[in-house]
């Protein structure tokens, strides 16, 4: 579903992606993990076209994307959801807005079938009868999912989460990542997760990428992860130990 084939991203002199090579197929999790600036939203925003690479090239569904004009990346991005690190609800909005403002966009849908979408996908995150509230009126936990609905009303295919657990409390991260894994089951999409979570990369990922300063150090399932002796890997590993003891 997705292919990167050496792709090299600079900034100027600066190297931030440094010759990158993975796949991800239809209907998997994959999780990203790596420390701080290692470049891991730079690779989000390379599959949906906010970035491009500055060599290498990118495959999405099997169509090259790396040289599509603005325009006919428009038809990439309907595929893909993205779930940014902090919700960016519009506040002015209810819930019900915040969701159907993103199909209307999208799709020509008479108001009964808006209706009938934004309660479908309120309900795939356990949150219903939130619809005529306001963002700020929630918690963050309850917003975090709404901006969740909001992305998967559109039914993209690929669904991309940048850090969807980082700052929330134990209990919600769980409630979070739980809802990735059923989502990605029940609606068959294929996921990226970027996260500093290797608990969490080791519960639910099909397979976990570990990038470091812009290269792959591993790659592979959650079994091979816990037998890898890559110094990073083993610190995140350590990190997920001693998370898990104190929970
Ligand atoms: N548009 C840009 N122009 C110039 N440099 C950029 C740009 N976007 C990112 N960078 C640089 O690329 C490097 C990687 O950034 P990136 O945001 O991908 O890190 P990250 O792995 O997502 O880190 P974090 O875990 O903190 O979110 C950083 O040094 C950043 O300053
Ligand atoms: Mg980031």
């Amino acid at each position: 579903m997705i292919r990167f084939e050496n792709v090299v991203k600079k900034f100027g002199e600066r190297t931030v992606l440094n010759g990158i090579t993975f796949s991800v197929d239809a209907g998997e999790i994959l999780f990203i993990l790596g420390t701080s600036g290692t470049g891991k939203s730079v690779l989000l925003k390379n599959i949906v076209g906010l970035l491009r690479p500055t060599s290498g090239r990118i495959f999405i569904d099997d169509e090259e994307v790396t040289h599509l004009s603005e325009e006919e990346y428009l038809s990439i991005r309907k595929k893909c959801g993205m779930v940014f690190q902090h919700p960016a609800l519009f506040d002015s909005l209810t819930v019900f807005e915040n969701i159907a403002f993103g199909l209307r966009r999208h799709y020509q849908l008479d108001e009964e079938e808006i209706r009938r979408r934004v309660a479908r996908v309120l309900g795939l995150v356990n949150l219903p009868d939130v619809e005529e509230r306001f963002p700020a009126k929630l918690s963050y936990g309850m917003q975090k999912r709404v901006s969740l609905a909001r992305t998967v009303a559109i039914d993209p295919q690929i669904l991309l989460f940048d850090e969807p657990t980082t700052g929330l409390d134990p209990v919600t991260t769980n409630t979070i990542n739980n809802l990735i894994r059923d989502l990605s089951r029940t609606l068959h999409t294929t996921s990226l997760v970027v996260s500093h979570d290797m608990h969490c990369a080791l519960a639910i990922a099909d397979k976990i990428l570990v990038l470091d300063k812009g290269s792959i150090v591993a790659y592979g399932t959650a079994d091979e992860m816990k037998r890898s002796t890559q110094p990073l890997v083993k610190d995140f590993l350590q990190e997920a130990l001693e998370l898990a003891k104190t929970h």
